[in-house]
This record gives structure tokens, sequence and C-alpha cells, in this order.
């Protein structure tokens, strides 16, 4: 029995796909049964990483999605559209879809899932989360017993790879940024990754899994690392924490009807904490449920190899399906998905979490008093207050707060704005 792929993109993904389905020796056996029938790409002369015989080549990506002898449509071109368009095609035309496409999942889910479980094909996305770590079919399949409560997750390699740089090696931002772009792990946009907007898509993924529900894309709270500075960086460090971009969903405990907190911001991780080991590109991923107790997911979280192995593992899922049921007239269950209502989701400002705030002011007596009343009239609780240093002329003060509603928080951070002595406020960091 022979399988036929409809690859779509020849990227940096789609050509480590290539490369996997090309040499299935020494692979799982079940590679030997997968060909690639069709390759879209945007120009045909473009020199390449990876041969293929050019008459499988084309750039009618149409052509692809509506071929009759096409199973399984992989989709790796990325970016909204024309990618929503296709895939939903491909799914009208009864192919099964394999999905890297973190910004199109986490926005048409519902609407591609009912096409899919209509036309009764699969549609998987195990690369769009984690690159090469298994997490999306861990958590509808291995995990699945479990009533989960938290996912913590460090989603996005090239932001990791930027704070990491800049924590150990003291680069500059813009600097690290082009590496990480010339490596292959940024997006061609890479606002998506320093805005935390892919890791945003990501955990708006997760969550859906985890916590069975629609979730809408725009209810994750979502801050980026742009702001972030060698300060920021040094202040951590002395304090016992590093900084990591955290993609965080948590389930709010006795909420009835049931509330999740979505969000993502850098955050100050104590340096004891599993996620604060996590370097470079690689992403790690923390579950915690009931009766589990927590398990950590970690690897390569980008990255051509690594992604294109999640890409493949979900083509063999659907093949070895279709193996023992090649005209399903009900899906398994434990492949596709099939949310039902939108999940609720409460506002940042009753998030409860510290925060480190640095403030700079003028060196004159009575601040930290001033600060400490504002902070107190709006029941923000103090852990720590101190002042190392001067820029430039402003005294720099650095606060660690208890932890906090975080509304609460924001009113006291905007009574502290109009004080006379306070010059900038230039960081609010969450600490977890
Ligand atoms: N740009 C993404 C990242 C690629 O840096 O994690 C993997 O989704």
């Amino acid at each position: 029995m022979a399988f036929k792929i409809g690859l779509l993109g020849l990227g940096t993904v789609g050509a480590g796909t290539a490369e996997i389905l090309l040499n299935p020796e020494g692979r799982h056996p079940l590679l030997q049964d997968i060909t690639i029938e069709q390759v879209g790409v945007k120009s045909l002369d473009k020199k390449r990483s990876i041969e293929l015989p050019t008459e499988i080549l084309t750039t009618d990506l149409e052509a692809i999605v509506t071929n009759p002898d096409i199973d399984i449509v992989v989709e790796l071109i990325g970016g909204l559209e024309p990618a929503r368009s296709l895939i939903l095609k491909a799914i009208e035309h009864g192919k099964h879809v394999v999905t890297a496409n973190k910004a199109v999942m986490a926005r048409f889910a519902p609407e591609i899932y009912e096409a899919a479980n209509k036309a009764k094909v699969y549609v998987l996305l195990e690369a769009a989360v984690g690159g090469g770590i298994p997490i999306v079919e861990p958590l509808k399949q291995s995990l699945g017993a479990n009533r989960f409560e938290n996912i913590i997750g460090i989603v996005n390699g090239t932001t990791n790879y930027i704070l990491t740089q800049m924590t150990q090696n003291g680069v500059d931002f813009e600097e690290v940024l082009k590496e990480a772009q010339a490596l292959g792990y940024a997006e061609a946009d890479p606002t998506a990754d320093v805005g935390g907007l892919d890791a945003a898509d990501k955990i708006s993924i997760l969550a859906s899994l985890a916590f069975g529900g629609k979730v809408k894309r725009e209810d994750v709270y979502c801050e980026g690392i742009t702001k972030i500075t060698s300060s920021d960086i040094s202040y951590a460090e002395k304090l016992g924490f590093v900084i990591k971009l955290l993609a965080i969903a948590h389930k709010l405990p006795q909420s009835e009807p049931e509330k999740l907190q979505l969000r993502v911001h850098p955050t100050f991780v104590p340096k004891s904490h599993p996620l604060a080991n996590i370097n470079g590109v690689n992403n790690a991923i923390l579950v915690e449920g009931q009766p589990l107790g927590q398990v950590m997911f970690y690897g390569p979280g980008a990255g051509s190899g690594p992604t294109a192995s999640a890409v493949v593992a979900d083509i063999m899922n659907i093949v070895g399906v279709l193996y023992s049921n090649n005209k399903a007239e009900k899906l398994d269950p434990l492949l596709s998905c099939s949310p039902q209502n939108y999940c609720l989701v409460s506002p940042i400002e009753d998030v409860y979490t510290r925060f480190y705030t640095r403030f700079l002011c003028a060196d004159v007596p009575g601040v930290i008093g001033h600060l400490g009343m504002a902070f107190g009239e709006h029941d923000v609780s103090l852990e720590s207050v101190v002042q190392i240093g001067f820029q430039g002329e402003l005294a720099e003060i650095v606060v660690v707060t208890h932890k906090v509603r975080e509304g609460n928080f924001r009113s006291a951070i905007e009574e502290i704005q109009s004080l006379n002595a306070i010059k900038n406020i230039p960081s609010i960091i969450r600490v977890l």
C-alpha cells in the first residue's frame, strides 16, 4: 500500500520533511509506504538544499489540494492566507491534513475541525507547538486521563535564544535577533516572535487541547520581550532569577463556571525552577494535572529537522489509522478534535502574581516612602525594595511585590506615575 503526500512549501520545515520522507532507512517501516506525490513552491527556479525530481514541483498549490491521487496534504507555507483556504479546500476534497501552522490553527481551529469532522478526515498539528517536542498528541492521548490545571511553557525558540544570549554573554538584543534569523529559528516577520504573538498562538492551541474548549485567540494576554534591557537581566541575576518568556494557561480552582487565565509575558523565573534552565532555542512545557502531578516536556523548539520530525510523526499517525480503517465511518476520537463551547477566560486584572518593577527617580528625601504609601493604599504588599545604582542623575529603585491582584498593582502604578519625583518606570515584569 502506498500513501501519497502533497507537500505545500519547501522552506526550512518543508525541506526537512522531504529529507526524512526520502530517506526512510533505519526509521519506522511505515515510512517506506509513504511517497511524495507533489510539492508546491513559490518559485521553480530557486536553488534548494534538497534535490527533488523537477516534475513533482509545481507553483499551483490548488492543484495539489484537489489532486485525487493525494491522501494527505502537508501544509508548511505558514501565514494566514492562502494557508487557511488551502487547508479548507484540501479537507473539502477529502484529504487528511498535517500542518505546522500555529497562526492559522490558533485562529481558525473551530472552522477547520468542523469541516474536517464533516468530511471525516484528520487535521494534525504536532509541529505547530514546541517544534520537535511531542506535546499536542500527549495532551490528546497519553495524558488524556488527567484533569489539567496548568500548562506553563517556553514555547518560542527565537526569544529563548535571544534571552539566553543576553543573559549568558551580555549580547545586544538586535545582534542576537539577526543570528536567530540566520539559524532559521525566527518567523519571516520576527515581530511575531519578539512580540510574544507566536507564543500566544501556541498557548491558545495547548489550552484548547488541555481544557477541551475553543479558545478565542484575542483572549490571550500578550507582552513580548522587546523592552527587556541588560539592567533587568542583571537585576534578575542579583535577585536569584532568570528572565524567560512564559506562556501560561491556568485553570482557576473552584471557578463556577470554569475559567482560565491565558497569558504570555516575560517573567522572572526563580533559578531553582525547572524552566529556568531551558536555554538557547530549546523549548519546555510543564504540564500539571490530576492525578498526574507534573511532567515536563523538553527539547528543540524550532529548526528544520526537529520540526520535520513532528510533521512526519503526524503523517505516520494518519497512515497508521488508514491502514486499519481506510474508509472510516467514524474518526478515531483520540486523534480527532471536536471542541464544542468556548472557554471562559478571566481578565488580566484578576491575575494574582508578584511583580518586579524598576523606577528611575530623583534622588530626594521621601521617594521610597511615597512609593510604599501608594502601593499600600492599593493593597499591594512589598517583598523587597532596593536602591543599588544610578542611571546618570537618576536613582534606580527596584521593588518586588508579594503576590497581588494585577488590577490593584496597575492602579498603584498609575498613582505612582503622577508623583513628581518619579521620572520613568522602564520595566514591570511579572515574577513566577
Ligand atoms: N519562530 C518559532 C520559534 C519557530 O522561534 O519558536 C517554531 O514555531
